[in-house]
């Protein structure tokens, strides 16, 4: 039976996170952590998802549409509805099965769920030579996104996980069309170490909660988003210099504002001042925060020392690139 492998990479956030989805720039990098999906054709109608961490779903197709959807993890909705967006617009009969294996812990703050999208639409894609872009990933994978997120999401990542590279990007409406404006800032050396702190959280809980902020406290949450537009704007400029030093500065700051809107965590905190206390130029949280993630850009002469020093926080402590390739068909 034909069978394609394909990958995409996990995204982290320089600076802009939650911002973004209220069309703020933001600076997103895809990282070398990635998921990989295999998609095999069937001889029957049956879709089947079997996920190394949210088990396994099932459904038909008949007609245009899956009926008969069985999942054992909510999660896997949006992955069903997926599959049937690709039954409709390509006109499929022949089921098929995909197998999720990920380097990404979910709801870690590494943007999974985008590089679970753009992978199995990579496989996909390779099982039945379609030919799609990966510049037509975001058009094509938003919806979900925007599911996975509980009814908001900037898609920011889909161009980092889809494009790959380290990327200033904005969402824009045009009418009622989402598009992302992206602009590649080119291959940087910048060393990073990342903080698994292994506190999942949903980043859908967060952006509601930024949502909620706003009706709430509007003044305080526009003047952070203010500031941390004025971040992503200095830290491009700095990115085009090469001035990790700056960088790292404007990464703290951001952390603060994300602070200011409610989305860190203690644990992530301390993950943060130790990353500094060991010399880092800058940490902060990526993703939805409140748990997750934190990454710290240091010197490469202290990135192993930074990394044990996370590892004694009972943290899992990851050495890794960025900027690195987006979906690719793997060999
Ligand atoms: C989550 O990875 C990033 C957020 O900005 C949400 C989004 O952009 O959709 C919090």
């Amino acid at each position: 039976m034909k069978s394609v492998k394909a990958s995409a990479p996990g995204s982290l956030f320089f600076a802009g996170e939650h911002a973004v989805v209220y069309n703020l720039p933001a600076i997103v990098t895809a990282v070398g952590k990635r998921t990989y999906v295999t998609a095999t054709q069937r001889l029957d109608n049956k879709i089947i998802i079997i996920s190394d961490s949210f088990e396994n779903a099932e459904a038909q197709i008949v007609g245009q549409s899956l009926i008969n959807r069985k999942f054992e993890k909510i999660a896997l909705e949006p992955l069903l509805d997926l599959c049937e967006k690709c039954v409709q617009e390509f006109k499929l009969t022949q089921g098929f099965e995909l197998n999720i294996e990920s380097e990404i812990m979910p709801e870690s703050g590494m943007s999974s769920s985008t590089a679970v999208l753009c992978a199995i639409l990579k496989a996909l894609d390779g099982l039945h030579n379609w030919n799609i872009r990966e510049e037509n990933y975001f058009d094509f994978l938003l919806p979900f996104q925007v599911k996975i997120h509980g009814g908001k999401a900037s898609g920011a990542e889909l161009a980092s996980s889809s494009i790959g590279g380290f990327n200033l990007v904005q969402k824009i409406q045009i009418g009622n069309t989402t598009k992302l404006n992206r602009t590649n800032l080119g291959k940087k050396e910048f060393c990073i170490v990342i903080g698994n702190t292994k506190i999942r959280s949903a980043t859908a809980l967060a952006v509601q909660h930024v949502a909620n902020l706003k009706q709430r406290k509007p003044k305080s949450v526009e003047e952070a988003f203010g500031k941390i537009e004025k971040i992503v704007k200095e830290m491009e400029k700095a990115i085009a210099k090469g001035n990790e030093i700056k960088v790292g500065e404007l990464m703290n700051e951001n952390q603060k504002w994300l602070t200011v809107l409610g989305v860190s965590h203690p644990k992530l905190d301390e993950c943060i001042q130790t990353a500094l206390a060991y010399g880092a130029l800058g940490a902060k949280l990526s993703g939805g925060g409140w748990g997750g993630c934190m990454f710290a850009l240091v010197r490469k002469q202290d990135q192993n020392k930074i990394a044990n020093a996370l590892k004694e926080l009972n943290c899992e402590s990851i050495v890794t690139e960025i900027g690195v390739e987006g979906v690719r068909i793997e060999k």
